[in-house]
């Protein structure tokens, strides 16, 4: 991508430059900059150039352009230090810097598909005939925070999100089960409901769930534990169901998280006396002022969304020794949420539903190994117990689609599986976990590092027992006395516990 940088800015210095500093030592300053320090790291007769320079009173005003090399604002950067130098020999320093206009032109022939209508510290953006011109908003301190390289670095983000619109998610078979005796072709949410197994939540996409399907889920969730964490060696232990910014922030979730997320606030006082009219208000109305509450809480991050992403502000900034590895945990503490859009549907498709999210770290190898390991259980649960039909899929990982960031097909070593059943009354696919290896992308996010200085990898698979629960239920009905034997000895009785008159 072709770019030019045009940046007009003013050193503001400790004294007047009149009487001090020549015209002489200016221009020599400024030659020197043009032949050399500004064209530092950059190819033959690329880099940055000052256009003009100007001093006054205790103002040097300077106008830079530059090609993708030495962009203007880092020449700023040289700049600054240079005339420093200069200055201080007089003993004028520089205060500050101020920036006065800073355009960047960009070429933009993938603009077609893709219009920019606002950026953060742009004022103005036009887009015209295979070019992009941008109207910073910045001062000083967003040039140290490098706000111009990372909006560049956006803008080809967006750009190749559109080049992967085009193409369809990744997604490539890697197994396929036989197939199965199907004996239902009915919608298993419907039929619960219509035999109260289930109730539909006050919340959206959220159910209670009756005695008898809580016991065909834990069955489900005993099945895991039996046939794979126990014997592999997995632990339990417990993750926060809260997650505050700062995970979001290092697991990269914050980048793209906000249509999906379940916010969580907090009350900006929890003195009762703040919210005396609120509680007023309800009294006397029955109603529940939200727009009220609105403005005397303050959002502190979401409910938990990819259930592992927390867990890793345990080992946040720690070094582990080797010989400890590999380490299997486990986490089955509470609900996942996600604001899921108009596909809701029966528990296959909730806001809240529960997950066990297993998750197993160590060097690559290891990683690698403990995947393979994992999907042979897996098949032998899906194969030898539940008897499903079913198959799995190389797809974009769910650490970057949860990023909002397009599949890498050429991922192989890091990425996700996800396993899929068809669901006989609509014929559709349903993806009920993954299996994924996420690379060092966790410990590199939360900086944990090995005594031997190997990178640490690791890898999370999450079941969602709804999820399983659907599948199962869809594929061979609610009928006990049809289900695969091995699996209705180990649910045991239904418990009927409820009458309606
Ligand atoms: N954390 C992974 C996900 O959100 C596995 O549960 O998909
Ligand atoms: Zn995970």
């Amino acid at each position: 991508m072709d770019m030019k940088f045009e940046l007009k800015a003013a050193l503001k210095c400790s004294g007047i430059l009149e009487g001090s500093v020549s015209q002489l030592d200016i221009d020599n300053c400024k030659t020197y900059c043009n032949t050399d320090l500004l064209k530092k790291g950059a190819p033959p007769g690329c880099g940055a150039e000052i256009a003009r320079c100007q001093h006054f009173g205790n103002i040097i005003e300077l106008e830079i352009v530059s090609d993708r090399f030495v962009r203007a604002h880092d020449a700023l950067l040289r700049l600054k230090k240079e005339f420093g130098r200069l200055l201080g020999k007089h003993s004028i320093g520089i205060r500050g810097v101020e920036i006065e206009d800073y355009k960047i032109t960009l070429d933009w022939e993938w603009g077609e598909g893709l219009k920019i209508r606002k950026l953060p510290f742009v004022k103005e953006i036009k887009q015209e005939k295979g070019r992009l011109e941008l109207l910073l908003d910045i001062d000083e301190s967003a040039l140290d925070k490098r706000i111009p390289d990372r909006l560049i670095r956006l803008l080809e983000d967006k750009r190749d999100a559109v080049r992967w619109k085009g193409k369809s998610e990744h997604w490539e078979l890697l197994f396929e089960s036989d197939k199965k005796p199907f004996h239902f072709d009915k919608d298993p949410t419907e039929e619960m409901l219509k035999r109260d197994w289930l109730r539909h939540a006050a919340g959206r996409g959220q159910y209670i769930y009756g005695p008898q399907i809580t016991k065909i889920i834990r069955a489900l969730e005993k099945i895991l534990l039996d046939e794979l964490c126990t014997p592999l060696g997995y632990k339990e232990m417990i993750f926060p169901k809260f997650v505050a910014w700062d995970v979001w922030k290092k697991s990269g979730h914050a980048k793209g998280i906000y249509p999906e997320a379940y916010y969580v606030c907090t009350p900006k006082t929890r003195d009762p006396e703040y919210w005396e009219d609120v509680m007023d208000y309800f009294k006397v109305t029955n109603e529940v002022p939200v727009d009220m509450i609105m403005e005397k809480i303050e959002n502190v991050g979401g409910m938990c969304y990819a259930q592992c992403p927390p867990f890793w502000i345990f080992l946040q900034g720690k070094i582990m020794p080797d010989e400890i590895l590999p380490i299997m945990v486990f986490d089955r503490s509470g609900t996942s949420h996600r604001y899921e859009s108009g596909g809701l549907h029966g528990i296959e498709r909730l806001d809240e539903f529960h997950r066990v999210e297993i998750l197993w770290m160590g060097t690559k190898q290891q990683v690698i190994e403990h995947s393979k390991v994992l999907q042979e259980k897996y098949r032998r649960i899906f194969n030898e117990i539940l008897d499903l039909e079913w198959r799995e899929a190389w797809v974009t990982p769910w650490f970057m689609a949860q990023e909002g960031k397009a599949g890498l097909a050429e991922l192989k070593e890091a990425g996700t599986i996800d396993y899929e059943a068809v669901l006989p009354y609509s014929g559709k696919w349903l993806e009920f976990q993954n299996v994924s290896v996420n690379g060092d992308k966790y410990p590199t996010g939360f900086s944990v590092k090995l005594q031997s200085g190997e990178d640490l990898w690791s890898g999370c698979s999450g079941v969602g027992l709804e999820r399983w629960a659907a599948v199962f239920l869809a594929q061979k009905g609610l009928d006990v006395d049809k289900w695969p034997e091995k699996f209705s000895s180990i649910v045991g009785e239904l418990p009927e516990v409820f009458r309606f008159l």
